[in-house]
């Protein structure tokens, strides 16, 4: 049996990749509008990077990395998120002698290692961005405007905006003992998964989409109960902010997120059509990362958004994103190897003023070559056969008109070249 790809991966054939462009291409557009710098960084780091920045106890940690020993017996992981490696780039590059905050975007896949179904990938790709070394709520602001206007200016509908507060490391210690007492009398009736959570991390049985666990945490106390007053105050501010950015969202006691990193401010854009697989944006406010793992305090906050999920969105809302193919294409379909020489000095010609031009590789006749120029959606061929060199002439058909006339071999690239600037 032939080889294939591996589950939960995807090929993203040409006439798939032009939305992605696309896409790509309005991200950067907003990011430099906010002012936000892309960074690029490895797609594999040190396993240690992952198990102190997203955290022992997160899901992501006990069960999804693509780990592995290279030859120097290093424990190596393949990134399954980039906030941690931008902090790990920030801390190594002395981001931080810089003014501050660092504003940075990224875009990239990542790996995890999870069930594949609808919506959920092994490699899937992030946009994200990040903010260090400021901690005022004005920074959780921004970030959650720019997700949002991101999705606004697609033109995405449907969309919701759930905001919480996870407290500082104090009101969570608080929050914990609290939801522990509370769900410890009906440990027995939760899932599997959320009595191990139960002792690792009990703020993650809130987020379990089992409706027994959801019954049963109804009325769990609420990282509200918890909040000391500097958290409060925080939220509060974040909260007036984005009115005042006229951002429309809801608070959601129990958005809990799934990586342990998070303080204070915690968000998600949540999508009703993609099923369980509901979020395309997640982040939150990480105060602590960059000196887990070893820099300097500087807080943080920012967020990921799954492109194969909004462009799901997109398609599914028959949202149209700028097609970034050529509108306009020449084709030279050449008979002959003499007319095949011209023809590629003419294609050579018309590439070198910018013109999008291409000609038939596979030495095939006339008809088969009008006919893929025609499926290629070009717009002017120009066809070169043995009696019109003679007489030093091509001919140029127009392929949406459906006409055609002679003219001289140098005339036809200034008529092409017009043609171009005109349109
Ligand atoms: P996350 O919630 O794990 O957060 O992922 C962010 C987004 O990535 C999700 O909302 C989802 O759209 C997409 N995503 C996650 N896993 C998959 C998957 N298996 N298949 C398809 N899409 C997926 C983070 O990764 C944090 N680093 C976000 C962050 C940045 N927080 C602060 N800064």
């Amino acid at each position: 049996m032939s080889i294939q790809r591996i589950k939960g991966t995807q090929d993203i054939l040409p006439d798939a990749v032009w939305p992605w462009q696309a896409l790509e291409e309005e991200i950067r557009r907003l990011c430099r509008e906010y002012g936000y710098q892309e960074i690029r960084t490895p797609v594999f780091e040190s396993t240690a990077l992952f198990v102190r920045g997203v955290g022992a106890t997160s899901d992501i940690v006990q069960k999804e990395m693509y780990t592995f020993e290279d030859e120097g017996k290093r424990s190596l992981t393949l990134r399954p998120e980039g906030t941690a490696s931008v902090c790990r780039a920030y801390v190594e590059n002395k981001l931080y002698g810089l003014p501050q905050p660092q504003k940075l975007y990224y875009m990239g896949p990542m790996f995890r290692s999870e069930n594949p179904q609808s919506m959920r990938f092994r490699q899937f790709h992030q946009f994200g961005v990040e903010v260090l070394g400021a901690d005022e709520p004005l920074v959780d602001a921004e970030v959650i405007q720019l997700a949002v206007q991101l999705c606004q200016n697609l033109g995405v509908s449907g969309l919701e905006t759930q905001i919480n507060s996870l407290g500082c490391p104090e009101c969570r210690a608080v929050h914990r003992e609290q939801l522990a007492a509370f769900l410890e009398p009906k440990r027995e009736g939760l899932c599997e998964l959320c009595q191990s959570r139960l002792e690792r991390n009990p703020m993650r049985v809130l987020d379990c989409k089992n409706p027994e666990c959801q019954r049963l945490t109804q009325g769990a106390p609420t990282t509200f109960s918890a909040l000391c007053q500097d958290c409060r105050d925080h939220f509060d501010r974040v909260q007036d902010l984005l009115q005042l950015a006229r951002v429309n969202y809801k608070v959601n006691s129990r958005l809990v997120r799934g990586l342990d990193y998070y303080r204070k401010t915690a968000f998600e854009i949540v999508e009703g059509s993609l099923g369980s697989q509901n979020a395309i944006c997640g982040g939150g406010r990480y105060d602590a990362l960059v000196e887990e793992i070893g820099g300097p305090p500087a807080p943080g906050m920012g967020f990921a958004l799954g492109m194969e999920r909004l462009l799901k969105i997109l398609q599914d809302q028959q949202i149209e994103l700028e097609d970034t193919r050529p509108a306009q294409f020449v084709t030279v379909a050449a008979l002959g190897r003499r007319a095949q020489d011209e023809g590629f000095r003419i294609v050579s010609r018309l590439r070198r003023k910018g013109i999008p031009a291409q000609m038939d590789l596979m030495g095939r006749g006339l008809k088969s070559q009008l006919r893929s120029a025609n499926r290629d959606g070009t717009r002017y061929a120009i066809i070169i056969g043995e009696d019109e060199l003679i007489r030093n002439l091509v001919v140029i058909r127009d392929m949406s008109e459906g006409t055609q006339f002679e003219i001289g071999l140098d005339d036809s690239i200034l008529w092409i070249e017009k043609q171009f600037i005109d349109s």
